[in-house]
């Protein structure tokens, strides 16, 4: 039987319109929510990006404050900048825009974010407090998968959940995510001897490793539900994930698009954080 698609959109459109009735409350309380997006240089899927996540801010009342930065930008003045806006009571959350040019060192700038203003979930503190299961920001891209599995019903406990990639990001946090519900989570990776039997145990499949539909139809268990995080342009200019679609979708009880899956809720949930962060700035 042919998969349930996951919409993403539809998930993610729910999630704005809940956050877009927080704002107006945080607004009648004299708190103008603000989000800070750093872009440096001009790559041109950072640039779609930010203007994405800017675009997203307008629709709910969010203040978006860009910050474009040339190519030729130095650490220091990074550092500068984002001291700046953790200083900045204006300012509810901080978003520096990866990957940073070569030159540049992205752990300390990720670092230097205000654990109160970091919206991305990518430093120490937001990702120590993952690991503790400790309340605090959760990285948008996983946060949205979760969402999404809730959104259709399916509930981690007691399942095998596999997540194949182990970034910082996505892959880590996202096992984190899993176990917190009670799944029995497997992560796998390039050194991975047997992916496909890997793949195939799994009652909740996630992957996130950047490769156009390295995972085939064939390696999806019947019933499964698959989270793509992958964007990828293929041989033929098409936008495709990280599994092979078509034909996971004959196998899997559910399955998530690409485009419209993962993508729109990784900015919802990061409008969600914004949101987070300037109702904590009330308690402050
Ligand atoms: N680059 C790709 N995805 C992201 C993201 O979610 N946040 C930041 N800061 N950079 C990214």
């Amino acid at each position: 039987m042919a998969a349930t698609i996951i919409d993403g959109k539809k998930v993610a459109a729910d999630i704005k319109a809940e956050l877009k009735k927080e704002v107006e409350e945080l607004k009648a309380k004299g708190v103008n929510p603000a989000l800070s997006v750093v872009l440096v240089g001009e790559n041109p899927a950072s640039k779609k990006y930010v203007a994405n996540k800017e675009k997203t801010c307008e629709a709910l009342g969010i203040k978006s404050v860009g910050h474009k930065l040339p190519e030729s930008t130095t650490q220091e003045e990074l550092l500068k900048l984002v001291d700046d806006l953790n200083a900045n009571p204006e300012i509810h959350g901080i978003l520096v825009q990866l990957p940073l040019p070569k030159h540049m060192n992205e752990k300390e700038v990720m670092h230097r974010i205000s654990p109160d203003k970091d919206v991305d979930g990518f430093g120490p503190d937001a990702l120590g407090r993952l690991l503790l299961d400790e309340p605090g920001f959760v990285p948008c891209t996983p946060h949205g998968a979760m969402k999404m599995l809730e959104a259709y019903g399916i509930d981690p406990a007691g399942k095998k959940a596999v997540v194949v990639g182990r970034s910082v990001i996505v892959g880590k946090p996202l096992a984190m995510l899993l176990l917190r519900k009670n799944a029995t989570v497997t992560i796998c990776h390039s050194k991975t001897p047997d992916l496909k039997s890997e793949c195939l145990s799994a009652d909740i499949l996630c992957v996130a490793v950047g490769r156009a539909e390295m995972v085939k139809g064939d390696w999806v268990k019947e019933g499964a539900a698959v989270i793509d995080i992958g964007i990828n342009v293929n041989e033929s200019g098409k936008l495709v994930g990280d599994v092979e679609f078509e034909k996971a979708k004959e196998r899997a009880g559910w399955i998530t698009p690409v485009p419209g899956g993962a993508g729109p809720m990784t900015i919802a949930m990061l409008m969600y954080n914004t949101v987070e962060a300037a109702k904590n700035s009330l308690k402050a």
